[in-house]
């Protein structure tokens, strides 16, 4: 039987099966929507083995001499080695601002209606782009399927280009578009006994809450945390619907931590550690992480914050695998 291998993993493919079909059975989060070769979502690169020249079709030959295929139209007859299409190459979809509703004085929450439903993991990062072609990674805080709109929350605090013009420009039926995406990252069934601890920055919060709800729509068995880090007192915001989630299933628990302007971070760490010294379980437990993460500059206060998280974490787990920091 053939083998495909994705991110270093080598699968055994059922009875030429596809590509997307083989790598959804073996738990990987690959975007599609129409499964018929119209749509494009599904777009992959071979980089070993030839995908089948169907799979080819209606693409740029560009994309074709670089080993780009359709991966619900790609039956697997010899074994392929296949990766994730380079981010320009990923498939942009209009979505309609259905809703614009201001979360508090800093915080906004978009609810889109893509031109094509695609799938997607709640909680994981998801590329907008204006019409000027200015493209941010936001986390998803809705749950494909279950929710009918995909929602985003934007702070005005926020360093991204494209913050400013949400927060400020963009109105209810205008157009943004909204890019496909893979990820690694996103809860699974296999976690539902685990203790989970998801820890948020300012308005990346989005994923932890879709996260969170995902989980206990999957009946999620083990506690959860959720730890908001607010750099500013306009960043606490969902605090309503937070202690909704808990009142109706019991094993929310949520902890903010709201750092002032000019609070050193000697301090920022201790506070840090001291709410992690108070968790229980926490070296048995599945963490996530989101932070602003675009910004590349290690000096950078929401870098320097993660990047302390995570070691300080990696400390504390028993496995750093339990660790999961969420990236586009
Ligand atoms: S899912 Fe639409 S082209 Fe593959």
């Amino acid at each position: 039987m053939a083998e495909l291998n994705f991110l270093n993993k080598t699968y055994t493919v059922d009875d030429y099966d596809t590509v997307l079909n083989t790598l959804l059975k073996n738990g990987h989060a690959v975007p599609n929507a129409c499964r018929g070769g119209h749509c494009h979502s599904c777009l992959m690169r071979a980089t070993s083995g030839q995908p089948m020249p169907f799979s080819q079709l209606g693409l740029d030959p560009s994309l074709v001499e670089e080993g780009y295929f359709l991966a619900c139209q790609c039956m697997i007859y010899a074994d392929i080695n296949v990766c994730v299409p380079d981010k320009d190459k990923r498939t942009r979809f209009t979505a309609m601002v259905a809703e614009k509703t201001q979360l508090s004085d800093q915080v906004v929450r978009l609810r889109l209606q893509p031109a094509r439903d695609f799938a997607y993991k709640a909680g994981q990062y998801l590329t907008l782009s204006n019409t000027d072609g200015i493209s941010e990674d936001y986390p998803v805080a809705s749950i494909h399927l279950e929710d009918a709109l995909m929602e985003f929350h934007i702070s005005k605090d926020g360093n991204k280009k494209l913050d400013h013009y949400i927060f400020e420009q963009l109105d209810e039926n205008d157009a943004l578009e909204v890019q496909t995406a893979f990820t690694e990252y996103h809860y699974q069934q296999q976690y539902s006994t685990e203790d989970l601890l998801l820890i948020a920055c300012d308005a990346d919060l989005a994923g932890a809450y879709g996260l969170l709800r995902e989980a206990l729509h999957l009946q999620h068995q083990g506690n959860i945390h959720l730890l908001h880090i607010q750099r500013t007192p306009s960043s606490r915001y969902l605090m309503a619907e937070i202690s909704e989630l808990n009142k109706e299933q019991g094993k929310v628990h949520f902890t903010e931590l709201a750092i002032s302007a000019g609070t050193q971070d000697d301090d920022i760490n201790s506070m840090l550690q001291e709410i992690l010294n108070g968790l229980e379980n926490l070296n048995n437990s599945r963490c996530f992480l989101w932070f602003d993460h675009n910004n590349e500059d290690q000096s950078e206060p929401n870098n320097k914050m993660a990047s302390n998280i995570s070691e300080r974490l990696k400390d504390m787990l028993d496995d750093e695998n339990q660790l999961i920091t969420m990236k586009a």
